[in-house]
């Protein structure tokens, strides 16, 4: 039996060294000092033992014991650290190196320009309303008091997409879908793409963007109309912006007016940017046509309005004195980054 107990202490301290990793000690652990292990084998048969030799062999037991139990413990310190060392190894930071940074994009000019008309408008009570830009032929047009021979339906200006389907050419059916669902008071604003089929040059584009106004109530008059578009073009050129409104025509308004600011550049002595006029034209408007309230039975007798539309391309090209839009829609970076 004290041979055997030798024995296997040499055997398992010789399997002990050779262990790579936790679980192969935790199986050693079993076969030598488990329920159904080799030394607890051994110690089974002590009874077998004279009384003489079992204290001896009790305690070479014992130290067999020992030297395993102590053995893995000291492999599992070891391989413990030798795991820690590979893993800091790996995730190893050098804290000295130069750092990357990540580029950082800006908004592109039409989105800050949009935002700031809105923010504006906002700051007045308006709210934004969205419409879609797949439209009926009757929104972008019927409602709107546009006859079938109208111009503006020439199919060189409109995109259909069947006879009475097309991308809108304006946000004005935002005015009459407004209408249909909402009762005065009234007062939204709607920005948004439209579609017109035009050839690209440096001031058209077969996309581009407006902003919508609408505001209806009772007793809503021309000077409304004048006094807002003056506070909004002071908020977006400057205090001193002048304003002026040119007699125009648009079916959907009566009257109508093209609206102008002085030049925000020259102040209106005349320059390169207001092309020597001294004004620059910045958008559409007038008071809601009483056809088109009708058509939304809102009653023209009790009820009025006004509406603008503007492009907004055109702002943000006067703004930032852009000569070229093609130059919006390239997504140049050396273009956009100016902004
Ligand atoms: N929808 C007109 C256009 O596209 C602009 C406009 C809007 C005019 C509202 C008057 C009132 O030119």
């Amino acid at each position: 039996m004290k041979d055997l107990l030798l024995a296997m202490k040499n055997k398992a301290a010789d399997e002990l060294d050779e262990i790579r990793d936790e679980s192969e000690l935790e199986n050693a652990r079993v076969k030598y000092l488990g329920k159904k292990g080799e030394l607890t084998g051994v110690l089974r048969g002590m009874g077998t033992l004279s009384p003489e030799e079992r204290p001896v062999i009790g305690a070479l037991a014992n130290e067999v014991r020992t030297m395993i139990e102590n053995k893995i413990a000291q492999r599992k310190e070891a391989l413990r650290k030798k795991a820690l060392s590979a893993r800091l190894l790996l995730e190893k930071v050098d804290v000295t190196a130069p750092g990357v940074c990540p580029p950082v994009g800006e908004r592109h000019p039409l989105s800050k320009v949009q935002d700031e008309l809105c923010s504006i408008f906002t700051s007045m009570g308006f709210d934004i309303v969205e419409g879609p830009e797949v439209e009926y032929d009757h929104y972008n047009f019927e409602k709107l008091n546009i006859p079938k021979n109208h111009p503006a339906r020439d199919t060189q200006d409109t995109f259909y997409i069947t006879e009475n389907v097309l991308l809108r050419s304006q946000t004005s059916p935002v005015q009459v879908r407004t209408m249909e669902k909402q009762r005065p008071p009234i007062r939204i604003i709607s920005p948004g793409r439209v579609y017109r089929s035009d050839a690209v040059d440096a001031t058209h584009s077969p996309v581009f963007h407006q902003l919508e106004g609408l505001v209806v109530d009772k007793g809503i008059t021309m000077g409304d109309l004048k006094g807002m578009l003056e506070y909004f073009a002071k908020q977006l050129f400057g205090e001193d912006t002048k304003l002026r409104l040119r007699p125009h025509h648009f079916p959907f308004t009566e009257p109508s007016a093209e609206v102008d600011v002085s030049c925000f550049v020259c102040g209106g002595k005349g320059c390169r940017v207001c092309k020597g006029e001294g004004w620059i034209e910045i958008l559409g408007a007038g008071m809601v046509h009483p056809n088109v309230l009708r058509g939304c039975d809102i009653d023209p007798d009790i009820y009025s309005g006004f509406a603008f539309g503007l492009g907004i391309e055109r702002i943000v090209m006067r703004k930032y004195n852009i000569d070229d839009m093609r130059l919006l829609y390239e997504n140049d970076l050396r273009f956009l980054r100016q902004f």
